[in-house]
């Protein structure tokens, strides 16, 4: 039956081999093997157990400690800029740094350095920030998204950086997760095309490609369809909760992304901090092991989330082992790598962790390393410094114009309100979100959070854009509150969410904020046709705008480049964007994916 599945897909990928790289598909990492043993056959358990460890960088007691412990990978977490401050520069020589610890060890074994690029290399200042993966999902485009990719490896390689934790393929099934925004679809289908497209956009054909980066698909498996109410942190709603479904549905709806991604030759998975039916994936050796790598033949690695194995039962030296032995091959610590590094060989000297299990999971770790050619001679281990030339560049600037367009959904245009005209009088535009960049971007932007405000250099916020647009003769006026749009030609709000990630972002209460509903309703009282515009990591309750609006624009987080949303209100670009979210009416829709909805998957004006 699955089998007959995949061959379903796999011949839908086929056909649509217009976005395919290569009619052969990346080669087999198993292919690297016999490199992969001989090198396991010198290595020490101390050098095998270092190649399994991956601290944040921010934690590091000191850059000794690469070489020190073998470290074989490090990352950054969300707040982890370099001491030296957050600059192109700083970022690189950090990066260099490490790298060159990592080859004073006896093997030389070079360093993989992940990162969250999920949209864009949006830890840095000055990068260009693609909107969040729900936009992209209603473009419905996977060779845009293969290319939103591939600009983001270069972005991410100008920083000497060789992994991003990206893309994620979650299928959130309750908007009220916090998490929503990273996923392109409340729908499998929505989502397992895009997914692959992204991996072979960050990875291409040969992951030796040096303008290329691993990928990571994220978070196997059931990340987004946990229960409301099982989140296992705090008072939290739905992040790291518990997927209570039995397995074919879980297959059926949850495993789609990584079959693609797979197909796809995705080098690394990182498992979920969410829970099956109780058991945390950690620690879940029937989905890790048995589904993921025997049945579904994945030949890469498994990473953990960040500190997940934290939360499963016993002492460290029992969470460490009950992971590993599930399947787990690297360990994001993120902190306590001493601790973990001396409990995991502890485990293994006295068989808690068998020999063969580590042998496992170094041999997954290192024919990734010699796919990516870090193990070639000829291969320039450090950053190519060379393309800092094109990092946030204006042709790359000019890719993410062009996506938030393809993003926008029209959702209601009444008295061919839209679009705009560009040598209106006046147009009045207000609402927090019209001139707030740290808005338009959302989280995972600079920081892990992200903020309102002045959040990185380089972008282009609505308002700015409106101005640019427009005629010599239009004036285009600004009112955070709306107010004082008597006698413009038309009005336009931008309201919405303002930044957060993961469980800060669960809600029980997606109404609109009073200030914004204020700002709608004060322009519309100047008795002109107003355009809202809403910046929202999911759907939002809308009622008490959506009657009174003549025309209404979801733009998700668009990212750095609000020229793209202007694009469409002008109808530069006429939108084509359509719903991969199902849109409730009420809170007591949220969940819903059919029904008397507001607005149904699929859904999109144009004009
Ligand atoms: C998130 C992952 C992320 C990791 C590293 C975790 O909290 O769940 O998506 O890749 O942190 O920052
Ligand atoms: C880090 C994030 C990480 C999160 C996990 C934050 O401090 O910056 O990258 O995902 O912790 O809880």
């Amino acid at each position: 039956m699955l089998k007959l599945r995949l061959a379903a897909i796999l011949s839908l990928a086929a056909l649509g081999c217009l976005i395919a790289t290569s009619a052969s598909g990346p080669r087999p990492l198993s292919s690297f093997d016999p490199q992969a043993n001989a090198l396991l056959e010198k290595m020490t358990l101390d050098e095998k157990v270092g190649q399994m460890t991956q601290p944040d960088q921010s934690f590091l007691k000191s850059d000794q400690d690469i070489a020190k412990y073998f470290l074989g990978s490090v990352l950054n977490g969300g707040d982890s800029d370099p001491k030296e401050g957050n600059s192109l520069e700083a970022w690189t020589n950090l990066v260099d740094r490490y790298m060159k610890r990592a080859l004073e060890t006896r093997l030389s074994i070079p360093l993989l350095y992940g990162v969250d690029a999920v949209h864009g290399h949006n830890n840095v200042l000055g990068a260009v920030i693609f909107p969040h993966n729900i936009g992209l999902g209603c473009t419905r485009n996977p060779a845009l998204i293969e290319k939103i990719e591939r600009i983001t490896a270069v972005e991410v390689r100008a920083t000497g950086i060789n992994w991003g934790f990206a893309p994620c393929v979650a299928v959130p099934r309750d908007i009220r997760w916090g998490r929503t925004y990273e996923g392109y679809a409340d729908e499998p289908d929505g989502v397992k095309e895009l997914g692959a497209a992204a991996v072979r956009g960050l990875q291409g054909d040969d992951l030796a490609d040096p303008l290329r980066v691993l990928a990571c698909a994220k978070h196997y498996v059931g990340d987004g369809g946990t229960a409301y109410g099982s989140s296992t942190i705090g008072p939290h709603l739905l992040d790291q909760g518990d997927t209570r479904l039995d397995e074919k549905t879980l297959r059926e709806i949850h495993m789609q992304g990584y079959l693609t991604a797979i197909r796809a030759g995705v080098g690394s998975i990182m498992p979920s901090y969410t829970s099956w039916n109780g058991l945390k994936m950690s620690a879940n050796k029937r989905l890790l092991t048995e589904v993921l790598k025997d049945e579904l033949g994945f030949e890469g690695f498994l990473i953990s989330d960040y500190g997940a194995i934290d939360a499963l039962p016993g002492d460290y030296k029992h969470k460490i082992a009950m992971s590993i032995n599930a399947g787990m091959d690297m360990v994001m610590v993120p902190e306590r790598y001493e601790e973990f590094i001396a409990n995991l060989k502890e485990a293994a000297q006295d068989g808690t962790v068998p020999m063969a299990r580590i042998d496992d999971a170094v041999r997954r770790i290192l024919r990734v390393k010699f796919a990516m050619g870090l193990m070639d001679k000829n291969h320039s281990l450090l950053a190519d410094r060379s393309l800092w030339k094109q990092f946030g560049s204006a042709e790359h600037r000019a890719v993410a114009r062009d996506a938030v367009r393809q993003s926008l959904v029209l959702l209601k245009n009444e008295h061919g309100t839209l679009p705009l005209s560009k040598t209106a009088k006046r147009i009045h535009v207000g609402g927090k979100s019209a001139d707030d960049l740290g808005n338009q971007c959302g989280g995972w932007t600079i920081t892990w959070q992200g903020r309102s405000g002045d959040v990185t250099p380089g972008g282009t916020t609505f308002l700015q854009a409106m101005k640019k647009a427009v005629s010599h003769d239009t004036k285009v006026t600004f009112a955070l509150d709306g107010k004082g749009a008597e006698g413009a030609d038309a009005g336009v709000v931008v309201i919405g969410e303002t930044p957060y990630a993961e469980t800060n972002g669960d809600r029980r209460d997606l109404s609109l904020a009073p200030e914004d509903v204020a700002a709608m309703e004060n322009m519309k009282a100047a008795g002109i046709p107003v355009v809202v515009v809403l910046y929202s990591g999911r759907p939002m309750i809308i009622d008490k705008v959506l009657d009174k609006a003549d025309a209404f624009v979801a733009a998700w987080l668009p990212g750095t480049e609000g020229d793209g949303v202007a694009d469409v209100l002008f109808g530069d670009y006429k939108p084509t964007g359509k719903l991969s979210f199902s849109w409730p009416r009420s809170m007591a829709q949220a969940g819903m994916h059919e029904g008397d909805l507001q607005f149904k998957y699929g859904y999109g004006l144009t004009y």
